[in-house]
């Protein structure tokens, strides 16, 4: 077995590369958008990208280094709870976010993900599940739930995996998460 890597949080997560190879840019919304790795990989591959974050001064740097690679974006900052969204998006991100919140809202959360996504367009979304190995959260999906949270989408990709190592601030030892993903495509109407 090969022994996992830290995750490299200056790379674009390697699902979301993946998953979108075949998608037709158009407009995109990445929800917790942390240092951008994300939103700034799919600003380079001809997205209009729209960054969020709860955390204006990550978004202040995102937008440095939108500017310095010659990208445009808009930053929102806000929590996905009580964000304003008044457009819809054909992409929805929303990578190790979810987490954070309870399980009330994260449904209202996956509500508005969902909604917010235009008919036809995907979601790409990840969160731990309740098979990981280490700690406590707030609330974690079960086995399948971020599939059944879905249902009525085309699922086109869904895997549960223990993922590679990661280092939690101020922490010195890297711990592994078992990590459900899932790529939706909303039916077109
Ligand atoms: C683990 S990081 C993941 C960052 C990014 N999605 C990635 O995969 O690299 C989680 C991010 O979500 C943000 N966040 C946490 N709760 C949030 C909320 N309720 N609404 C929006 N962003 C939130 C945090 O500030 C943090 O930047």
């Amino acid at each position: 077995m090969t022994e996992p890597k830290l995750t490299d949080f200056t790379q674009p997560t390697p699902q979301l590369v993946e998953w979108t190879r075949d998608l037709v840019p158009g407009s995109a919304l990445d929800i917790g958008t942390g240092n951008g790795r994300n939103a700034l990989f799919l600003a380079r591959e001809g997205w209009a990208v729209t960054a969020n974050d709860t955390d204006q001064a990550l978004l202040t740097e995102l937008a440095k280094s939108f500017k310095s690679q010659n990208l445009t974006g808009n930053f929102i900052e806000g929590n996905i709870s009580n964000l304003d969204l008044h457009e819809s998006y054909d992409l929805v991100v929303c990578l190790m976010v979810l987490h954070f919140l309870d399980a009330l809202q994260i449904i209202a959360a996956v509500d508005r993900l969902k909604a917010v996504t235009k008919p036809g367009g995907c979601c790409i979304i990840s969160a731990f599940t309740d098979a990981n190995p280490t700690g406590t959260r707030p609330y974690l999906f079960a086995h399948n739930g971020l599939r059944d949270a879905f249902a009525t989408w085309n699922i086109l990709h869904y895997e549960e995996h223990l993922g590679s190592w990661v280092l939690p601030p101020g922490k010195t030892d890297p711990i592994q998460y078992m990590t459900a993903r899932v790529l939706a495509e909303k039916p077109a109407v």
